[in-house]
């Protein structure tokens, strides 16, 4: 029998992701380099199996495929892509498509993008969000490629995709890498979110001495709130969670050592390219790494000591919860001012609008707070600036006092909140009318003739150093 789609590459994604295209009723052929995890996939399928055609090779999968073909690889990001699409190419004729659905580096879907469109071939670089829940019930997806192939697909992914209000969360976002970058920010926006949550565990933790289903119970309520939202609600599982071998709260055995695989770290390398500074998601990403020196902490501990000092009043929990909303907006506007930068430097014309709108069900970042970023977007952001948006002015300006009194009692209490108090310093520049840099512009023009401009005209000016004027 014929398929419209190949999958390559049956891990936990992959299984996943051809379940659910089997499921809305397209015929998919998959591939497993490992011939035996085919044959227990397809055999395990119940009773999707029928719209399941098993390869062993890469040959009887392109045959199994009706033309033009298209492909999925869901394999592990770098090296294994490009030895699939190795592979796959020389048994490809012109006009067949190759999907790269992982969570590839959107520079190398641009250089792959690049190499099959000269051998007559269309790339299509497709970010997948939601976990493996997602992609077998309905992910959110970022896709990037050329817009006629997409076309011809474009009924596959929306019906696999998540769903809101009946709107696919899924879209094309541009040519080559704009739709893995969509989904590197998406990640990194995510790192952000994470690192908030567990900021604001932490002071409730060794600030408030509350135990980790309290703080679980809290989550719960919140997440009935304006922070409702994915990250929020299996936070408040995952705290509630009971260890079955010891009978101690799940989150008190697990090591506090947080691994990555890239995506935020790109987030923040390729804005630092782009002369931008999401500062929460670095901080995010710092957080990890930071957290991985156990050693160097342990250290840290004998020689300084690791209790809390006496700080400030403990903040309300309200003040928590605001906090943790202000901050949150802060990391997307920076995440959006990311895109928007990206999108004016490589020409993608990338719609932020959407790209909010595709993130509001099915992707790990999901929250109630998207549709009102989405529409906020839309109507126009001063100075590009989420948190300007006459939709958003009323919380920023009600939830900065918490997120004042939150970091102020964190600082004064010794406990580290990198990214709250860095969303803070964002936002307090932000509103800055007359900052610091004329200091740091003398500097360099003392230092290295580097000239300033004068606030009543001109530029290339130098002060009197060195001169009788100092
Ligand atoms: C998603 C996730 C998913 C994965 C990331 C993050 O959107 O479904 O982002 O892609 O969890 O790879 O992984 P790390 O935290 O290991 O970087």
């Amino acid at each position: 029998s014929q398929a419209r789609i190949g999958l390559i590459g049956l891990g936990v994604m992959g299984a996943n992701l051809s379940l659910n295209i089997a499921e809305k009723g397209f015929p998919v052929a998959v591939f497993n380099r490992t011939g035996s995890v085919t044959d227990d996939f397809v055999a395990s399928a119940g009773e999707l199996r029928d719209k399941l055609v098993p390869a062993k090779t890469y040959e009887d999968l392109v045959a199994a495929l009706t033309t033009p073909r298209a492909v999925i690889i869901m394999v592990q990001a770098g090296g294994p892509v490009d030895a699939v699409i190795d592979a796959l190419t020389p048994l490809l004729d012109e006009g067949d498509m190759i999907i790269d659905a992982g969570n590839a580096d959107f520079h190398d879907s641009r250089r792959r993008e690049a190499a099959l469109r000269a051998k007559g071939l269309n790339f299509i670089g497709m970010g997948v969000s939601g976990g493996e829940e997602g992609a077998r019930h309905g992910p959110s997806i970022m896709v990037g490629g050329n817009p006629a192939s997409y076309e011809t697909i474009r009924d596959i992914i929306e019906a696999i995709s998540a769903k809101h209000d009946g709107d696919p969360c899924a879209a094309h976002f541009g040519p080559d890498g704009a739709g893995h970058f969509v989904k590197t920010v998406h990640n990194g926006i995510e790192y952000a979110d994470m690192q908030m949550i567990a900021e604001i565990y932490g002071l409730l933790r060794d600030g408030a001495h509350k135990a980790p289903a309290e703080i679980g119970a809290l989550f719960e309520c919140w997440d009935k709130g304006p922070l409702k939202s994915y990250l929020v609600e299996i936070s408040a599982k995952v705290l509630q969670a009971i260890d079955p071998g010891t009978g101690k709260p799940m989150v008190d055995v697990i090591v506090d050592r947080a691994g990555q695989k890239g995506t935020g770290r790109w987030t923040a390398i390729e804005a630092l390219t782009l002369g931008q500074s999401p500062s929460t998601i670095e901080a995010a990403v710092a957080a990890r790494s930071w957290s991985s020196a156990k050693d160097a902490r342990l250290a840290g501990a004998d020689i300084f000591g690791s209790e809390p000092v006496s700080g400030l009043t403990l903040p309300t929990e309200p003040d928590f919860e605001s906090a943790l909303l202000v901050a949150k907006l802060v990391a997307y506007d920076q995440g959006f001012k990311l895109l928007k930068a990206a999108s004016d430097h490589y020409d993608w014309g990338l719609d932020l609008a959407r790209a909010a709108e595709v993130w509001r069900e099915g992707c790990i970042i999901r929250s109630a707070l998207l549709d009102d970023m989405a529409s906020a977007i839309r109507s126009g952001l001063p100075q590009e600036q989420l948190i300007f948006s006459a939709d958003f002015v009323a919380l920023v300006k009600n939830g900065l006092p918490a997120l004042r009194r939150v970091v102020g009692y964190a600082s004064a209490s010794g406990l580290p909140v990198p990214a709250l108090s860095n969303a803070l310093a964002y936002f307090d520049t932000m509103r800055q009318a007359r900052g610091t840099t004329d200091l740091i512009q003398a500097q360099r023009d003392f230092f290295g003739a580097h000239g300033f401009e004068r606030t009543d005209g001109g530029a290339g000016h130098h002060g009197p150093w060195g001169s009788g004027a100092l």
